[in-house]
Formats: structure tokens, C-alpha cells, sequence
């Protein structure tokens, strides 16, 4: 591909995926509206590589401005309201961004055509599981309203591809960690309260299970898929590394030195989806590509990176 259009690049995975591109010598178009999560500082590595765009996937007429400009042969979409709490509290922007947004996005691919579109859903589109693990053909049922914010997204995908023959394909990984993450999600909460000496919380007793994928192969799935994948396709991304809540955070703690007592159980998030688990032997098989970080190699360096993160920033 000669260039491609990224959206979301100033995000937490976007960057990395942008970061991996411009190290492959890539050029890339990145359109971002830098809400609190977009941050430039992200894709410093990847200056000489980009043109950016400050633009919100809902504008329709700017997002005609860019692709004029820009002609990409191919969208990898990550732009999207990615909290689940902030989803609980207002639901509002996350059904413009993930929903309209990705309408919009697609309709101004219909008009200047690309060769793939690539769409980042979430393993979440499922809903919670307890026992086995979703297939790429489980059924939707997804529970927050971000979730079906990004189910409605996932299945614009599949209504474009049905409907106008538009190439799209969907990636639907796990919950991802490593550096850069806006310090909101899990992990980066506790490595900042940690490093502060200050209370860790943890919703109910930390029994929900997530399956961790570290950013740089998640941004590499998204890269065989960008490749390889035929239109029309869909591929969970997981790594198979599934820990208790409370398991990461104690494992945290001890990479930090701190003790366990500084943990904190609050009240449980509403509506809070006990286990997420994907199989992901398809796009083992058919794009051959599997995670390559282990949780404690993936933990270990992502600790590393926030030391330095928070300690320059006070
Ligand atoms: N982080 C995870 O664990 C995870 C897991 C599975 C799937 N996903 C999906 O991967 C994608 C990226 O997630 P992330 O964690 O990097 O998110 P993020 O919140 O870190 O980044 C989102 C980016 O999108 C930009 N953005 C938001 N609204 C926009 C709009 N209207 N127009 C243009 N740009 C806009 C933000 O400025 C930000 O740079 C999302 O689609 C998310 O749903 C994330």
C-alpha cells in the first residue's frame, strides 16, 4: 500500500500501530480530533512519516478535504470513545464517535474508494463469558454502552461490505496494555496510585478475568490483517494470558515493591462483564499471526515506562 489513513493515530494503539508503520518506512495519513485520550507526543517517533489531520470523523465535509487531499489506498479505523466507565457515565459522545463516526467514515469511503478498510472492534462486542471462549461467529451481546457502541460499529462494517461490496475487514482484540496508555484503564491506574504510595482500587474483589494483549502485537495483528486479510473477514485477536483482576494488580505491586495492603476493593462497576476470552485460532491459521509478549515480559516493560512517564511529569 502506497499510503494509507489512520484514524484514532494519536490514541493508545493507534499510536503504535503508526509507530510500527514508520519504522517499515510506511507513509501514513493520520486524521485525530486529540479528545483528553489523543495525545502528538505519540507519534514523535513517527514525525517523518506522517501528515496529520486534526479532524473529527463526524465532519463529514473535512473528512472529503482529507481524503482529496490524501487518496489513501487503504483506512485502518481506531478512532472511538474507548472508556467503559466514562460509557456508563454519558453515553452521549460515545454513540457519535463510534457509531455516526464510523457511519460517516465509511460513506466518505464509498466515494473514494480504497482498498481495504480495516475496523478495530473489541472482543466486548460478546458480552461476558464464564466457561470456553468466543469464536469470530459467537453471537453479539454486549453489555455496557460502549460495547454496543462499538457492536453497532462492527456490524456497520459488515453492512458496508454486504450492501456496497465496501472492502472491509474487522479486528476484535482483547483488552490491550503498554506504554501510553491514558492513565484511566487498569493498569496505569495502578502503577501511578503505586508509585504515589496512594490506594489502589479495585471494583468488587477483582475476580473479573481479562485476557491481556500487549499494544505492539496488537498493533501487529492489525498489520497481517491490514496485509493479508480477504474483505469481508473477521479475526479475534487475543493472547490467551487471561489473569484475575486482582492477580495483575498484585503483580503490580510487587514489580513496584509495594505492598498489597495498599489495595483498595470499591464498589463494583455497574453491569461489570465478569470474563472476556477469544479463540483465536483463525487468525493463527490464516494470517499467522499469534502474541509474542508474554505477560511478564509485557508487564515488566510496561512498568518500566511509566516509572520514567510519571517521573518526568512531576
Ligand atoms: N484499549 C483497549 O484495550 C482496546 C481493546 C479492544 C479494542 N479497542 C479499540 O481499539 C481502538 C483504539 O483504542 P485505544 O485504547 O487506542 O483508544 P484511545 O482512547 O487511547 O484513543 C482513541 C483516539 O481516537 C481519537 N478520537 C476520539 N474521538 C474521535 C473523533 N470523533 N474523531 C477523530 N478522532 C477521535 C482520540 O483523540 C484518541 O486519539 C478503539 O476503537 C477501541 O474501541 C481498544
Amino acid at each position: 500500500m502506497k499510503k494509507i489513513l489512520v484514524t484514532g493515530a494519536a490514541g493508545f494503539i493507534g499510536s503504535e500501530f503508526v509507530r510500527q508503520g514508520a519504522r517499515a518506512g510506511t507513509k501514513m495519513a493520520v486524521v485525530d480530533c486529540l479528545t483528553y485520550a489523543g495525545d502528538l507526543k505519540r507519534l514523535a517517533p513517527a514525525r517523518q512519516a506522517i501528515s496529520f489531520h486534526k479532524v473529527n470523523i463526524c465532519d463529514s465535509r473535512r473528512l472529503k478535504q482529507v481524503f482529496e487531499k490524501e487518496r489513501p489506498e487503504a483506512v485502518v479505523h481506531f478512532a472511538a470513545e474507548s472508556h467503559v466507565d466514562r460509557s456508563i457515565a454519558d453515553a452521549t459522545p460515545f454513540m457519535d464517535t463510534n457509531v455516526t463516526g464510523t457511519q460517516v467514515l465509511l460513506d466518505v469511503c464509498r466515494r473514494y474508494p480504497v482498498k481495504k478498510f480495516v475496523h478495530i472492534s473489541t472482543d466486548e462486542v460478546y458480552g461476558e463469558i464464564e466457561k470456553g471462549t468466543f469464536r469470530e461467529d459467537s453471537p453479539f451481546n454486549p453489555n455496557s454502552p460502549y460495547s454496543v457502541s462499538k457492536a453497532a460499529a462492527d456490524m456497520l462494517a459488515r453492512a458496508y461490505f454486504r450492501t456496497y461490496g465496501l472492502p472491509a475487514v474487522v479486528v476484535r482484540p482483547s483488552n490491550n496494555y503498554g506504554p501510553w496508555q491514558y492513565p484511566e484503564k487498569l493498569i496505569p491506574v495502578v502503577i501511578r496510585q503505586a508509585l504515589q504510595n496512594k490506594k489502589v482500587p479495585v471494583y468488587a474483589r477483582g475476580l473479573n478475568v481479562r485476557e491481556w494483549l500487549f499494544v505492539g502485537d496488537c498493533a501487529q495483528a492489525v498489520w497481517q490483517v491490514l496485509r493479508k486479510a480477504v474483505p469481508g473477514s473477521v479475526y479475534n485477536a487475543g493472547s490467551g494470558q487471561e489473569r484475575r483482576n486482582i492477580d495483575t494488580v498484585k503483580a503490580i505491586l510487587k514489580l513496584l515493591g509495594q505492598p498489597a495492603s495498599l489495595i483498595e476493593f470499591v464498589a463494583d462497576r455497574p453491569g461489570h462483564d465478569i470474563r472476556y476470552s477469544l479463540d483465536c485460532s483463525k487468525i493463527r491459521r490464516e494470517l499467522g499471526w499469534k502474541a509474542a509478549t508474554t505477560f511478564s515480559q509485557g508487564i515488566a516493560q510496561t512498568v518500566d515506562w511509566y516509572r520514567a512517564y510519571f517521573k518526568d511529569r512531576r
